[in-house]
Formats: structure tokens, sequence, C-alpha cells
């Protein structure tokens, strides 16, 4: 299945979380199997080919196409997780959101300084996850030039906000 054809696996639904926000949910390409083995594959293949020898995923989403794709690969996998919930001393970085701020953690003893870690979520919207996410792993050490994402929203200009932090940017579909 091509990437193109994965498109109509992704639900649109209007008004959430908010009215006047068309939200693109992959809740059910996930639970049809040919597409996310496809998915999967695609992204696997692009890691791969990015050089990575291991891959990073955002929660909650980035938890399942990052590590169905690091193990595709045959490489590891990194959890960025939400705050408190690593039993581990972590490093930690705050990121804006549109209302708020959230943190991200991650174990820094998980990566070998110098190592090529590639970034895989979702979904881009802002861009504000992703590139928080960079700057953590950056500050532990690893070298993080590629990003793959299932859905990129290009009107949010995220991309272009990685791509600003010398991350090269890739998605399956827009
Ligand atoms: C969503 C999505 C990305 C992020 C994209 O995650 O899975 O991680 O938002 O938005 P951005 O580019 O504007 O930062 P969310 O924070 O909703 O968490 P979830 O995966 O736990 O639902
Ligand atoms: N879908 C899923 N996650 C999101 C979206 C969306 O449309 N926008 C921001 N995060």
């Amino acid at each position: 299945m091509t990437p193109e054809d994965l498109k109509q696996f992704v639900r649109t639904v209007p008004d959430f979380p908010a009215p006047g926000i068309l939200f693109r949910d992959v809740t059910t390409l996930i639970g049809h199997g040919p597409s996310l083995t496809a998915a999967i594959g695609h992204l696997a293949t692009r890691a791969q080919a990015s050089g990575a020898t291991m891959l990073a995923g955002m929660e909650a989403r980035g938890f399942i196409f990052g590590a169905a794709a690091a193990a595709h690969a045959g490489i590891g996998f990194i959890p960025v997780r939400k705050p408190g919930k690593l039993p581990v001393p972590t490093i930690g970085v705050d990121y804006q959101l549109e209302y708020g701020t959230d943190r991200l953690e991650i174990d820094p003893t998980t990566i070998t300084p110098g190592q090529h870690v590639a970034l895989v979520d979702d979904l881009i919207a802002t861009g504000g996850t992703a590139l928080a996410a960079t700057e953590l792993l950056r500050s532990a050490g690893a070298i993080v030039t590629h990003a793959f994402f299932v859905i990129d929203l290009p009107d949010l200009a995220g991309a272009d906000r990685l791509r600003a932090a010398g991350v090269t940017v890739d998605a399956l579909m827009d």
C-alpha cells in the first residue's frame, strides 16, 4: 500500500478538541492491519535510509509508530515521555503549547553521545513537540538530523520550524 493509499484510512473529526478544528485521527489507520503494516514499513525504510541507529518517539502516539518502526528496522527505541513517568533520573525540556506549557523527559543513559537518533511521531502540527524532543535528545549528545511523521499539517508550518533547526522532515502524507 502506497502512502497515498493510506490517506483514506485517516479519519477527519470536526470540532475536536475545540470548535473549528478539523482533527486528523490515526485511530482508524492503526485499526486496519494492512494500513498499519504499510505505514510502519514506510517509516522504517525511510528511517533506515537516514542512517539512524535509534528511533525516538513522543508520548503517546509516537510510541505506536516509533517503536514498531524501530523493531521493523532492527534498532532500538527511546520513549520521549510526558513528565514524572520514568523511574530514573531524567533530563527534560519545557515547551510552549497554544495555551500553557508541557514538558518532555528522557532517560539520558539510553543515548550514546554521537549516536544518530531519528524522531518518529504520528503528526506534526506547530512543530513544538518535535522541536522540544530534538533539543532534548541533542542535549543528551544525540545527533538528530531526521524526523519522520505519518501526517504533516503544512498550514501550521511545523515542518518549516524543524527544518530551520537543521532537521530533515519527511511525512507519508499531508
Ligand atoms: C499530538 C501529536 C504530536 C503533537 C503535534 O500529540 O501526536 O505529538 O501533538 O503537535 P505540535 O506539532 O503542534 O507539537 P499530543 O500532545 O496530543 O499527545 P498524545 O499523542 O498523547 O495524544
Ligand atoms: N490530529 C492529531 N493531532 C493533532 C492535530 C490533528 O489534527 N493537530 C494537532 N495535534
